[in-house]
C-alpha cells in the first residue's frame, strides 16, 4: 500500500472521557476566554480579550464533551509561508494530565500539516511539556524567524522582563512509501 509518512497519529482519546475536537465558533468566544483568563491570572500565558479572540476565533480548535464543557483548546496563527506559532494552549483544570495538552499540540500540528507548514513555533513556560510534543528550545532571538514572534510582547505586562521560553518544532516532510 503506498501511503504518506510521517502522519500525525491522533490516537484515540481515553473513551471514558466522551470528548470531541471540532474548530470553534463565534459563539464558544466566552468559554475560550474564561479558560484562558483562568491561566492568565495564574501567570501561566497571555489574556485574550473578547474582541482578539472574535477575530481570530478560526485559529482555535476545542475539545468538549456533549453537555458542551470545555475541556481544553489550542490556536494555530500562521505567521509566514511555513510556520505558524501555537498559541491559547489551554487545558481545563478538571483535565490536566489526562493527555489532552499533548492531543491538541497534535491535532494544531495536523492542522499546520494541511496548511504546508514546515516550523511550528511557542512561546511558553512548559518547556517539558513542549518537549515531549518533539519541540526544541531555540534562543529568543532566531534572525530566521519573523519580528511577528515579537508583536504580542506588546500588550504582556512581563515585556521587559519576560520569561517564556521561545521552542521551535521542524515538521519532516511527509514521504511516500510502500507498505
Ligand atoms: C501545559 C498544559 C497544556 C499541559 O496539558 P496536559 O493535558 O495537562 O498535559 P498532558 O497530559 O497532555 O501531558 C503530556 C506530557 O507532558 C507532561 N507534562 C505536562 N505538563 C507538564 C509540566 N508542567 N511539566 C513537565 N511535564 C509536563 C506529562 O507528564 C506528559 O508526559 P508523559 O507522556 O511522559 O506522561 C496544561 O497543563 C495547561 O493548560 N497549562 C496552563 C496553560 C499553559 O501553560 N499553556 C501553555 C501555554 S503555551
Amino acid at each position: 500500500m503506498l501511503q504518506l509518512e510521517p502522519m500525525v497519529h491522533l490516537a484515540p482519546l481515553n473513551p471514558a472521557l466522551a470528548l470531541e475536537l471540532r474548530r470553534a465558533t463565534v459563539s464558544d468566544v466566552p468559554k475560550i476566554g474564561a479558560i484562558i483568563k483562568y491561566w492568565a491570572q495564574k501567570g501561566r500565558m497571555l489574556e485574550r480579550s473578547p474582541e482578539l479572540l472574535n477575530r481570530s476565533i478560526d485559529e482555535f480548535l476545542l475539545l468538549e464533551n456533549a453537555a458542551g464543557e470545555l475541556a481544553g483548546c489550542v490556536g494555530l496563527h500562521r505567521m509566514a509561508d511555513d510556520l505558524a506559532e501555537v498559541r491559547g494552549l489551554a487545558i481545563h483544570p478538571d483535565f490536566q494530565g489526562k493527555g489532552l495538552g499533548r492531543w491538541l499540540v497534535m491535532g494544531a500540528e495536523r492542522l499546520g500539516r494541511d496548511w504546508g507548514l514546515q516550523r511550528l513555533f511557542a512561546w511558553t513556560y512548559e518547556q517539558a511539556f513542549f518537549e515531549k510534543s518533539g519541540f526544541n528550545r531555540i534562543p529568543r532571538e532566531v534572525p530566521t524567524l519573523p519580528e511577528e514572534i515579537h508583536a504580542e510582547c506588546t500588550r504582556c505586562q512581563f515585556q521587559t522582563n519576560c520569561q517564556e521560553i521561545a521552542m521551535l518544532k521542524v515538521l519532516e516532510p511527509p514521504r511516500l512509501v510502500v507498505s
